[in-house]
């Protein structure tokens, strides 16, 4: 039989990611591989984000943009998978008819079946239906892993914290947590595979394992941490109110775990928490942030901020600026509140208007760097241990590669900072990618690191 081609298209978060991998996974059986272009795909599948406004509408950019093709070429077969496509259904194939398929985010295991019907009978298919387990791939012969050093493993789907705002409980569905089983065979693959690193992900990794009466999350993190051959464990997300004194605990006695930690506070007025029905207060929030670096000082934390949530006044974000400052975050990401379908927020009165949004996103991300840059400048001078990821962006670009004194290599430190650097003068190793190595930190940017190997 021969060989198809395959063309992913990810948007959104890392699971997106993860399951964009497993869609691949999935389609391997039915001989599909990665297409070398999108103008050699004969399947076409657009892996969508509903977060905000402006996800959603890369999505139906990039899907309209796709008719032209499908005129060129008539047998493509175009698909959409995704939290857009949970979210709006039906909806996607009335508005597009072009699209062949639309699936949701429990839909991944039955999408072959659904390829093979379509490339039989050419009928069209919605499927968004959701179920109460959990789809496991497992390993499949002649799956190109990516041959990345690092790699996400989802741990958990679906979220049943419900913040006022947000669109995932909707279209993720509820918690549903992976068999620790099926998730250490799963890492040990990667590792084979030569993976070095893993990203546990769950939209909420503290209440991993609960519901089904698994083992906890820090226990979880015990098995990864015994896998031989894996240099570094990574998770996000977690939510500040289950941030529980087991897993600081485990940012101590982990060697393996990277001391980073991606804790969202949204924002630090506690009315407008409690608006986003977070369940913390601004000062609950700080009192943990404390405690962990009580149990690992080295630790960085980063966060989200939404600005411009509905009410929120100049005394709301000026209280979200102090929280910012009392942390001292090692790295922020901030985002302009957007009304999502069926979300309460939606309804909520006294909307911010998109020019306060913007001024507010502008201040508080100048705000931040100067943190960044000062939490930076205490690196300079230090040696970092750097799990080196491949070539630097601007080599892979531009420089003489004749040269192996010219060759930059990128890769990040435990704390997850992304560091550029040279090799030693003398050094015999030619291929850095997935080595640890030290490097000596000679010059700071706000978001980046440059060094030279000890
Ligand atoms: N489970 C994670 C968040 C996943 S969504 C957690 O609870 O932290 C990633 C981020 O998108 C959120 O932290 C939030 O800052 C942002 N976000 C979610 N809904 C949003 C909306 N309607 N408008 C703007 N930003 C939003
Ligand atoms: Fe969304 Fe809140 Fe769940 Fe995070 S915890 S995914 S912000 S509902
Ligand atoms: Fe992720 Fe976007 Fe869905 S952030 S969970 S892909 S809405």
């Amino acid at each position: 039989m021969d060989t198809k081609n395959l063309y992913i298209n990810t948007i959104g978060c890392q699971m997106n990611v993860y399951d964009s991998e497993q869609i691949a996974k999935a389609l391997i059986p039915l001989n599909y591989r990665a297409a070398p272009s999108l103008e050699d795909a004969d399947l076409v599948i657009v892996n969508t984000c509903s977060i905000r406004e402006k996800a959603e509408q890369k999505a139906f950019s990039f899907l309209g943009r796709l008719s032209r093709l499908k005129r060129k070429k008539p047998g493509l077969i175009i698909g959409v998978g995704g939290c857009v496509a949970q979210q709006e259904g039906k909806k996607i194939v009335k508005r597009m008819p072009h699209i062949d398929i639309v699936f949701g985010t429990h839909a991944i295991g039955r999408l072959p079946l659904h390829i093979k019907n379509i490339e039989l009978k050419r009928y069209r298919i919605v499927d968004i239906e959701m179920s109460e387990k959990i789809d496991e791939f497992g390993h499949i012969d002649g799956f190109q892993q990516n041959k990345n050093v690092t790699s996400f493993v989802t741990i958990m789907q679906g979220c049943e914290n419900f913040c006022t705002y947000c669109v995932v409980p909707y279209v993720r569905g509820i918690e549903i947590s992976r068999n620790p089983e099926n998730i250490i065979k799963e890492i040990r693959h990667l590792v084979d595979s030569g993976v070095r690193e893993v990203t546990l992900l769950g939209q909420n990794v503290n209440s991993y394992g609960k519901k089904e009466k698994h083992c906890s999350f820090p226990e979880l993190l015990a098995r990864v941490n015994e896998i031989d051959g894996l240099a570094r464990i990574r998770f996000t997300t977690s939510h500040p109110k289950d941030l529980s004194e087991d897993l600081m605990h485990a940012f101590k006695d982990m060697d393996k775990l990277c001391r980073h930690i991606h804790l969202p506070v949204q924002s630090g007025s506690n009315r407008v928490l409690k608006k986003m029905n977070r369940k913390y207060t601004g000062e609950l929030y700080l009192e943990k942030v404390e405690r962990l670096r009580n149990f690992c000082p080295e630790i960085a934390i980063t966060s989200d901020i939404i600005v411009g949530f509905p009410g929120e006044t100049d005394a709301d974000f000026v209280e979200t600026l102090d929280l910012i400052e009392k942390v001292g975050f090692d790295g922020l990401f901030a985002f302009m509140y957007s009304d999502r379908p069926k979300v309460p927020a939606t309804a909520f009165p006294d909307k911010v208007s998109k020019r306060e949004k913007k001024e507010r996103l502008q201040t508080l991300l100048d705000f931040q760097d100067r943190f960044a840059i000062k939490k930076n400048v205490e690196l300079l001078g230090k040696n970092e241990s750097v799990l080196v990821e491949g070539f630097s962006k601007k080599y892979s670009k531009n420089a003489d590669r004749s040269m192996p004194e010219n060759i930059q290599w990128t890769g990040r430190t435990s704390t997850n900072k992304s560091v550029n650097f040279v090799r030693r003068k003398g050094s015999v190793l030619k291929n850095y990618t997935g080595k640890m190595v030290d490097i000596k930190i000679e010059k700071v940017l706000a978001h980046s690191l440059l060094g030279k190997q000890c």
